[in-house]
């Protein structure tokens, strides 16, 4: 199969490059990636005589369209990814999470090519901590952030395609992800790399906020399952149980790390900080068979303190302008 992976050099869309190589190694696959900041040069330069990679804009037709024709299947990882970049400044994320979105799906249509959409759980809003419920395909949305309300939008033009224009496609909403390759903007790989570089670990607010940690391998896993066994047209949501809070989280990674599990700050809240998410995988077990293989999520994390230990040239050069940025609107609370 010829696979386009568009967003295949950031964090989610590199862990599926190197893993369809290693599983699937007939298939030919081409990554369509602009290298925002987001995007790390190096990670699949083990791999380079393997793939083709095009630098270019999911959003730019001329680029796409001959790409997409040359294609079996289009997975859809191209994003603006971070919530509080989308406070500081929303265009892109509007350019490329719906612009995007467009162009690739009008491409699609051309040429009659299967596309899946990677999403996210943040397009159903929040839950309270106490909620029983938790997200399901039917859970209207009701997205809070920039990013947020992109990625639904998103979405929304994907189900409209499929349902107006007979295009073949398939959407996964995911739970937060944690592994190897994530950008040191991000929650997990933020501590490790505070604790490895001797800055105390930052929590946003009281620390209550719940999050549904999935391994990156599971994601991806379940994107290729859905691939190869989903119904087109329907939407699956991917999650592992994984419901911890953040300071919990951060608490965990201080253990692991040897440090006292107080050596932590808590700083400014984001704004409209979405409080918990929480994923009903029910669909994507039963209806096609998935499951996780990473259940505990402690051995997880520690695997993955493991990975920036030992990949120190990977994520060091952007380690201080991400610290001075978030110094520019973070602050202690007493
Ligand atoms: P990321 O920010 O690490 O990577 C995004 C990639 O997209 C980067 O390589 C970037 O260069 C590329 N990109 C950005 N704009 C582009 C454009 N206009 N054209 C082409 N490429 C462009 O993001 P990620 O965490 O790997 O997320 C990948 C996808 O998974 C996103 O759609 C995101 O919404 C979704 N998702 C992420 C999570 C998570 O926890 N990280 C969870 C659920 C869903
Ligand atoms: O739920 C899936 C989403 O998970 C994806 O769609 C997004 O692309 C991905 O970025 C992630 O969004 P979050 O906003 O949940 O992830 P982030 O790592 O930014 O933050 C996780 C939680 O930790 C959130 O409650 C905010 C908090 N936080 C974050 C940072 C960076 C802190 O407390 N301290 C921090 O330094």
């Amino acid at each position: 199969m010829r696979v386009l992976v568009t967003g295949g050099a950031g964090f989610i869309g590199a862990n599926f490059v190197l893993t369809t190589l290693a599983n699937r190694p007939d298939d030919r696959v081409t990554v369509l990636d602009k290298f925002t900041y987001a995007a790390n040069p190096h990670t699949l330069d083990p791999v380079a005589d393997r793939i083709t990679v095009v630098r270019g804009d999911i959003g730019d037709a001329a680029l796409v369209d001959p790409l997409v024709a040359a294609s079996d299947l289009v997975v859809n990882f191209a994003a603006e990814s971070h919530n509080d970049r989308s406070l500081d400044d929303p265009s892109s994320f509007v350019h490329t999470n719906l612009v995007g979105t467009y162009t690739l799906l009008e491409a699609v249509r051309r040429h009659g090519v299967r596309l899946h959409h990677v999403s996210t759980d943040e397009v159903y809003g929040d839950l309270d901590l106490d909620d029983p419920e938790r997200f399901t395909e039917s859970t209207a949305y009701n997205p809070s952030s920039p990013y947020s309300s992109t990625k639904a939008g998103s979405d929304l033009l994907v189900r409209a395609w499929v349902r107006s224009f007979g295009v073949t496609a398939t959407i996964s909403n995911c739970s937060n992800n944690y592994g190897p390759y994530q950008h040191v903007e991000k929650l997990i790989p933020r501590q490790i790399t505070n604790v490895l570089t001797g800055i105390r670990p930052k929590v946003y607010g009281d620390g209550a906020n719940v999050r549904d940690w999935i391994h990156v391998d599971d994601h991806n896993d379940a994107v290729w399952t859905i691939i190869e066994r989903g119904i087109p047209g329907q939407t699956y949501l991917i999650g592992a149980d994984g419901e911890v809070d953040n300071r919990t989280v951060v608490e965990s990674i201080l253990e692991l790390m040897g440090r006292p599990a107080d050596a932590f700050d808590f700083v400014t809240d984001r704004p409209g900080h979405d409080l918990r998410y929480a994923i009903d995988s029910t669909r994507l077990r039963t209806e096609l068979g998935w499951s996780p293989r990473y259940t505990d999520f402690r051995s997880g994390l520690a695997a993955t303190i493991d990975w920036y230990r030992t990949h120190r040239d990977w994520w060091e050069p952007v380690k201080a302008g991400v610290e001075a940025s978030y110094a520019k609107t973070q602050t202690t609370l007493d």
